[in-house]
């Protein structure tokens, strides 16, 4: 991978969370290969669910943390579980949030901040299918709403449950492969990007 710089979100944060473990190996892929690497923490915003009247109050200054973590990466990994068959509300309501930051004196709008801005995609899941449909579904989302350049390569790791070892690494040297795919699917088009603006 090259040397960008890389913002790691993950849609699940609660303890022993499969996509919070895939999201720790790339991350240490990205490392290795030479990437400064962010693990931001979505639950640590402590976003409320999205409601209008809440909004009429000013959008919560933590959507504004992750607006200027995203401005300050060059490329974004998400990492995503999958909930009936689509992905959850932690990473679907911070986006949202993050849609409604308008533009103000010295602060981009959340929308400027993600357009252009390219991102690849992971998921785990214990089923078979590893989350496959979540990213899918993903992938229209950040493309469409938020203007994001989407890389093709994605991974969704099956079996989640037992595709870890003691250490937190992955048993199966073709998913580690694949990770390592993804991200240099990304690093490359981050990279050549930059390169372009
Ligand atoms: C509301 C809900 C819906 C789920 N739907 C799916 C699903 O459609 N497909 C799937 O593979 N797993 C599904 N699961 C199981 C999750 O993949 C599993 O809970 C997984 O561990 C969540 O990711 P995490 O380990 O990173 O927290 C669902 C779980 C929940 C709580």
């Amino acid at each position: 991978m090259k040397p960008i710089r890389l913002l790691v979100i993950s849609g699940s944060e609660r303890q022993g969370s499969y996509n919070r473990s895939l999201a720790r190996v790339a991350a240490g892929v990205a490392r290795r290969d030479g990437a400064a690497v962010t693990e931001f923490d979505l639950r640590a915003l402590a976003l409320p669910i999205y409601d209008g009247d809440i909004e009429a109050q000013g959008v919560p200054a933590a959507a504004t943390q992750l607006r200027d973590a995203v401005l300050a990466h060059d490329a974004l990994l998400v990492v995503t579980p999958e909930y009936n068959a689509f992905p959850p509300p932690l990473l679907l309501n911070a986006f949202d949030w993050l849609s409604r930051l308008r533009a103000g004196e010295g602060t981009v709008a959340g929308l400027a901040a993600t357009a252009n801005r390219p991102v690849a995609l992971l998921a785990a899941s214990p089923g078979p299918l590893g989350g496959l449909r979540s990213m899918n579904y993903l992938r229209q989302y950040l493309q469409a709403a938020f203007a994001m350049i989407v890389v093709p390569q994605q991974f969704a790791l099956g079996r989640a449950g037992e595709a870890f070892d003691d250490a937190g690494a992955l048993k199966d040297p073709k998913a580690q492969h694949a990770v390592e795919g993804v991200l240099e699917a990304l690093g490359e088009l981050a990279s050549a990007l930059k390169a372009a603006r």
